[in-house]
């Protein structure tokens, strides 16, 4: 069951699409945005509200990395480690990132500050070695700027 304000959400960007199944990624982030991340009661309630089987929810759920079914952390950071980035550092930038958190891919801080994720293309290539902070993105990124870069969201709490 999801509340009655992302039911109405729900009903307003169903509004926006001559199809009603068409809103399911913008449904899939709104709720995910209330709810922290996509449970298997959002993702039934969705399935009933936009009468698609629940597998295909899954389906795009699982096909889009910005689509979560757990928690993370209040800064989930996404590396990318595809070509582009991969030829420019972006491992490199991974695993420093997780040797300075001490999580590995899938994980979450104790203080449920930081998570992290290994993703496909970001679709900055050109600006490579690339990663996503929640919807911010970072790119040339360096040790040292991801330094920098950790050290503010840790400031900021
Ligand atoms: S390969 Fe990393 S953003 Fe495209």
């Amino acid at each position: 069951m999801v509340s009655q304000s992302l039911l109405e959400k729900f009903d307003n960007l169903c509004s926006k699409y001559p199809v009603k199944r068409s809103a399911l990624v913008p449904i899939l982030l709104t709720t995910q945005e209330e709810v922290g991340y996509l449970t298997p009661d959002s993702v039934h309630f969705i399935s009933d509200y936009l009468k698609i089987p629940e597998v295909q929810v899954y389906e795009v759920i699982t096909f889009y990395s910005m689509l979560r079914t757990r928690p993370v952390g209040k800064y989930h950071i996404q590396v990318c480690t595809n070509i582009s980035c991969l030829l420019l550092g972006g491992e490199e930038i991974f695993e420093h990132i997780s040797r300075r958190l001490a999580i590995k891919e899938g994980e979450t801080t104790p203080d449920n500050l930081f998570s992290l994720a290994e993703v496909e293309c970001l679709g900055a290539c050109c600006n490579a070695p690339a990663m996503q902070i929640n919807y911010k993105y970072h790119e040339n990124l360096s040790v040292k700027k991801v330094n920098e870069i950790l050290d503010q969201l840790k400031r900021e709490g």
